[in-house]
């Protein structure tokens, strides 16, 4: 059997792109007689603007550990995909329409797309058009819907524990509050698992808004039972009780005009206005993104990995390949595209940080 696949990864890179493409790439050249390989750059602009490299066996060797992307990545929001594929001509095609004939003339038999909850929507869109394409799970922020857990998520949790770790030595030798900002601007996944497994004494998650009154309280009683320092891991995108009552708009506004930077640096004021208390702030940022992958997500990538190229070796196609209790599955882009995986604020997780003792904000 012969096959012409396109690959391609779209959106904020992670950890372990790059031994997902190897582990699709290794298991077609073990099991078809013949396949061309064709990377696109940069993710959608690559088959929009038919910005393509012709790969082989050996594009594919000594990538397992090594992280980023090795094809590139870029974000293309799908409310720009009925823009001109070429600005300079404002009546030609659209991106859309540019990248279905990329692949037409490219003759692909499927297109691989590695990606996130952006690039779900638009892939669903391209299956839509009568694309052959299979997806992969990629996101440190763990919220795509139909997998129980996305690559990159587990390394990044390692990175924002080695973040919450080092703070803890510095945090207690000076006796010191410190507030580390993790990514996560909807999902609280990556600050909830890093928060529960550096010890954080205080966990906020977009899911469940905070009271300043209840935080502030459970460090003031932190103090009283002389524990000398405090640890608050906050998710980008963690919001107040007051600031859930706002609009999108107005939250954005009030932010602006409150002059921080991040909800870290403008909880570190209210805080320390409240308590008296000097407070340190810690963003890692895209820190949590960098690195190889884990263990844990080479095994992953692997596993969906091979299991895409045995879906394009039988033509089943418009799935995301996903991880749902320990076994492998595709699920139909219609179920994945626009949906989005939140943590619950029921969930085991959860739970688990209450029972013990780790302050959500919230009671
Ligand atoms: O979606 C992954 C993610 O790292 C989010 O956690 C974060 O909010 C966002 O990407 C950052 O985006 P960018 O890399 O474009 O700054």
């Amino acid at each position: 059997m012969e096959k012409r696949i396109g690959l391609l990864t779209s959106g904020g890179d992670c950890q372990g792109l790059n031994s997902a493409l190897r582990g699709v790439a290794r298991a077609l050249y073990e099991k078809l007689d013949k396949v061309e390989l064709i990377g696109f750059r940069d993710g959608y602009r690559g088959l929009i603007q038919k910005d393509y490299v012709m790969m082989n066996r050996s594009d594919f060797s000594g990538i397992l550990t090594v992280g980023g992307t090795i094809l590139g990545t870029s974000r293309m929001p799908i409310k720009l995909i009925d823009q001109p594929a070429d600005p300079q001509k404002p009546d030609g095609p659209t991106r859309l329409m540019a990248m279905i004939a990329t692949y037409k003339a490219l003759k692909l038999d499927a297109l691989v797309i590695l990606g996130g909850n952006g690039t779900h929507k638009t892939a669903y869109l391209l299956a839509q058009n009568g694309l052959n394409i299979i997806t992969l799970p990629k996101t440190i922020d763990n919220d795509l819907w139909g997998t129980d857990i996305t690559f990159g998520f587990q390394s990044s949790v390692d990175m924002a524990t080695l973040v919450v770790d080092s703070i803890h030595t510095t945090a207690s030798s000076h006796g010191r509050v410190f507030i580390i900002e993790l990514m996560g601007n909807r999902a609280g996944w990556l600050t909830l698992f890093a928060g529960i497994a550096g010890g954080a004494d205080v966990i906020l998650i977009p899911e469940i808004p905070f009271s300043l009154d209840i935080v502030t309280h459970s460090l003031e009683l932190r103090n009283k039972k002389k524990k000398r320092f405090s640890i608050i891991a906050v998710a980008e995108g963690a919001i107040s009780t007051e600031e859930a009552k706002l609009s999108k708009k107005e939250l954005r506004r009030a932010r602006e005009q409150s002059g921080f930077p991040s909800i870290a640096y403008l909880l570190a004021h209210q805080l320390s206005e409240k308590m008296g208390q000097e407070i340190r702030v810690t963003v890692p940022g895209h820190f949590q993104r960098g690195g190889p992958p884990n263990a844990y997500d080479r095994v992953l990538t692997s596993l969906l990995g091979t299991s895409a190229a045995d879906l394009i070796i039988n033509n089943k196609f418009g799935v995301m390949v996903g991880f749902q209790n320990n076994r492998v599955v595709s699920i139909p882009l219609e179920e994945v595209a626009g949906r989005q995986k939140l943590v619950q604020p029921g969930s085991i997780y959860i739970q688990t940080a209450r029972d013990l003792g780790i302050c959500l904000g919230d009671e």
